[in-house]
């Protein structure tokens, strides 16, 4: 299989390159190819014909999204059109990522989102994303959309600020009312792996890692698993303020992906996978 991977110094990008090591792989950078030029995507895309296009390119600065919407919206709104169309004159497979914060985030926490949820992004970074959506699925047929959430791996990460923090500081303070699943990018590009090999149906799938907890609960594992003693205190949204107002219910169901046999590890195992490697 011929696969390009766009945005490929990106943190899921990296992961998707181990994943797919055994394939014949095209890596693209901003540089080599910018998803918000249709010309160049079409050209380039169709000089190489993948078979599969896995767009890892995104613009992910959630909270600079508030004040750069033009920019947010070229590439999470406008790229993946570009790649839908790119990917439908080729004959390519598009697979594409977006986020829980598609979705408003009011649910009750007992709740978990299912794909067809109704959407209501709460600000700019997710409404662009959903615009990324809406595109693809008017524009090609072959897709397959992964909505995932609270990203780490190779790369800035929240687990990596967290034990930093924890080296100067005797107690930390993290949020206790946002629930949602941590997401290991290695087993995010297993479950795209997963899905390709099976030829699962296109459509939008939400994919994370399985069980839902805090940042707060989630750091104090962090913590637990690194033996560091730093005391984690927990605060509101309200006390922690973010210029993007982030989903307080970010929980997605998985029984989607579960149905076609698509195994997806829990967070607390991702999580202690993820600190050994990194060690
Ligand atoms: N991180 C999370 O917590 C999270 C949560 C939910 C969903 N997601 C989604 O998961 C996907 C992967 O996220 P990630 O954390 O791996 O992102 P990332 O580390 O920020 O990587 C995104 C990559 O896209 C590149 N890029 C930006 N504009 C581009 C353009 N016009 N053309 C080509 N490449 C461009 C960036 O290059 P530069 O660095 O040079 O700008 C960067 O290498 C994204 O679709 C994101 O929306 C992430």
């Amino acid at each position: 299989m011929k696969i390009l991977i766009t945005g490929s110094n990106g943190m899921l990008a990296k992961a998707v390159k181990n994943e797919f090591k055994d394939e014949e792989l095209v890596l693209t950078d901003v540089n080599e190819l910018d998803i918000t030029d249709l010309e160049k995507a079409i050209s380039f895309i169709n000089e190489i014909k993948p078979d599969i296009i896995i767009n890892c390119a995104a613009y992910t600065a959630v909270d600079k999204a508030e004040e750069q919407k033009e920019i947010a919206y070229k590439v999470n709104a406008i790229g993946p059109k570009n790649l839908a169309i790119a990917s439908k004159v080729c004959n390519s497979i598009l697979v594409h990522i977006s986020t829980d914060y598609v979705f408003g985030g009011n649910k009750p926490i007992s709740e978990e989102y299912v794909e067809d949820d109704i959407k209501e992004p709460q600000a700019v970074y997710g409404s662009t994303k959903l615009e990324g959506e809406k595109f693809i699925e008017k524009e090609c047929d072959m897709f397959y959309i992964f909505r995932t959430a609270w990203l780490y791996g190779d790369g800035n990460n929240f687990v990596r600020t967290m034990i930093e923090a924890a080296k100067t500081h005797n107690k930390v303070y993290v949020v206790n009312d946002q629930h949602g699943s941590p997401t290991y990018a290695v087993d995010l590009a297993s479950i795209i792996h997963q899905a390709i090999n099976k030829r699962i149906p296109y459509g939008i799938y939400n994919a994370t890692n399985i069980g839902n907890t805090t940042w707060f609960d989630f750091t104090r594992d962090i913590y637990k698993i690194k033996g560091i003693k730093t005391e984690v205190i927990p605060v509101t949204s309200e006390e922690y303020k973010r210029p993007a107002k982030r989903p307080l219910n970010s929980q997605m169901s998985k029984e989607k992906l579960l149905e076609f046999g698509i195994k997806i590890p829990s967070y607390k195992d991702a999580l202690e996978r993820y600190i050994n490697i990194e060690k």
